[in-house]
Parts: C-alpha cells; structure tokens; sequence
C-alpha cells in the first residue's frame, strides 16, 4: 500500500504511526464493526477469518507474516469490516488512523490499484486467484520500462524479481553449448517470466531481452513468494514446457 507514496507523504505516515501491542487471542479487528484505522503487523502472527452464509464455522483466509497491511478495506470504501483477524502469538501491530489514511494513502493506494486491475484481470496465471488478493498484487507491483535490446534478465545472473509484460514484446534466449544463443519463448502483454529461479532458487536459466519498447510489472523475491504461493503448482507445471526448449 505504501509503495505508491512519495518520500514526504511517506514521512507523514511514520510520524502517524502508533504501535500497539496485541497479545496472543487479541481479536484485533471484528468482522462487521466499524472500522476507523489500517493496521500493519510489525512482528508476530495473525489470522484472518470470515463468517460465509451457510457456515457455521468462520473460514480461514489467511495468516499475515511481518510487514504485510490489513484493515484498509473499510477505509477505502466506507464498509463494515470484511472480516476478523487475530493474534495467534504475541504480537506487535502499527496503527494508522483513518485522517492520515484518508489524506495520504487513500488516493495513492486506490489510484495504482484502479491503474493495474485492468491489467491484472487480463494476465492468464493470475485468473486463479482470489479478486481481493490481486488487488494486494496492484499495490505491490513496480513498473519498469525497457528499450528494444535491453537484457531484462541475463542467464546465470542471480535472481531477485518476477515480471509480467504489460506493453512490447521480448525474447527468451538460451547459451547453447557451441556459443551462439538460441530463441526459446517470445512474451507478448500478459505474458510473465523469471519465476524459475525464484521457485527453485537457482540462477536465471535464461536471458530475456527486450523486442520494442517493454512496459514489465515486477514483484520482489518476498512478495512473488507470498502473493503468488497460491499459484505454485500451476507456475511449476507449466515450467515443464521449458523441457522441450533446452
Ligand atoms: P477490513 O474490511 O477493513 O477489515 C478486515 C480485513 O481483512 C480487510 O479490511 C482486509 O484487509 C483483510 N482481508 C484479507 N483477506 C480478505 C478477503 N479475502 N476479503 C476481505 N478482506 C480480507
Ligand atoms: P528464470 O530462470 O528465473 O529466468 C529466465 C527465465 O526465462 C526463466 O525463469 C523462465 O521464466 C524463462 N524461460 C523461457 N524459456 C525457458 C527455457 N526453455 N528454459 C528456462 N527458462 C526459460
């Protein structure tokens, strides 16, 4: 959420920030109240839970791991709380309040969601995932542009991000064992690539370079991990069509 803020309005939301601690059991936001703050969990653990019609159990949604954000939704749209979440161990949260929400995050946050949701609904592997979770994908994402030749990604380089084509074209080529380079994939807007090396942690197994002007979405090492572990299987599956082009 705070990747869209610039350097002083992010100044603005440190000096508001008040820590809170939240000892083990602590329902740190109830599933339909009001809620008048965002909350950033600074260490420890947390589950979050929702009551569904029919159910008479809450479902598990999710565990939050330090630095992740949660509360935001009912100060963006002015809703009771979507859901409960709760410390599972002692744990330490940061609290923002709604005013500094409201004057500094909001308009940020919500405008590079609005900007990429488009786009990320377009993006095949992301069509598996929950709506709520590619929207935390828009708020983590980073742009980054390319001119046609630039190496994107360098083969046996070590790896720290994942991309998805948003605009342009690029190429995927392979060292062969005379020297020369050969083309194995070609990536067109919604296409994604360097998840390789982050799934099996080893080195980039190919280059990719640029065809045009290229427009990627990235996400860091952390953030792919943890926003895309639901896609593990697929991403892994489909890399067993890099077998047939070595
Ligand atoms: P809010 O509705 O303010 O309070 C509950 C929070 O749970 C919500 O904001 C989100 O930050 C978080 N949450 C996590 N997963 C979901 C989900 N699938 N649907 C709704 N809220 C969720
Ligand atoms: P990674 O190894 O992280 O970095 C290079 C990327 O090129 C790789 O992830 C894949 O996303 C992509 N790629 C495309 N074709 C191949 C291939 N035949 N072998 C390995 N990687 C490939």
């Amino acid at each position: 959420m705070f990747n869209a803020l610039d350097e002083n309005e992010l100044q603005v939301v440190i000096n508001a920030i008040e820590e809170v601690d939240a000892p083990a059991g602590t329902a740190i936001i109830t599933e339909g109240e009001a809620g008048d703050c965002m909350y950033v969990l600074e260490s420890g653990s947390l589950l979050c839970t929702k009551m569904f019609k029919g159910k008479s159990e809450p479902t598990k949604l999710k565990e939050y791991v330090p630095g992740e954000g949660f509360g935001e939704l009912a100060l963006l749209y002015n809703c009771p709380r979507a859901a409960t979440i709760t410390a599972t161990v002692d744990s330490k949260v940061w609290r923002l309040d709604r005013d500094t929400f409201n004057h500094i995050v909001k308009d940020a946050a919500q405008r590079k969601r609005d900007k990429y949701d488009a786009f990320l609904q377009s993006v095949p592997i992301l069509q598996a995932m929950d709506a709520y979770e590619r929207s935390k994908l828009g708020d983590a994402v980073q742009e980054e542009k390319f001119s046609t030749g630039d190496y994107i990604i360098k083969q046996g380089s070590s790896a720290d991000r994942f991309y998805m084509v948003s605009e342009g074209r690029a190429i995927a080529t392979k060292k062969q064992a005379d020297g020369s380079q050969k083309q194995v994939m070609e990536y067109v807007k919604g296409s994604y690539f360097g998840e390789r090396a982050l799934l099996v942690n080893e080195v980039r197994a190919a280059s990719v370079i640029a065809q045009s002007d290229v427009i990627c979405l990235s996400l860091e090492r952390d953030t792919f991990k943890r926003l895309l572990g639901p896609l593990d299987e697929i991403l892994k599956r489909n890399m067993e069509e890099y077998k047939k082009f070595a």
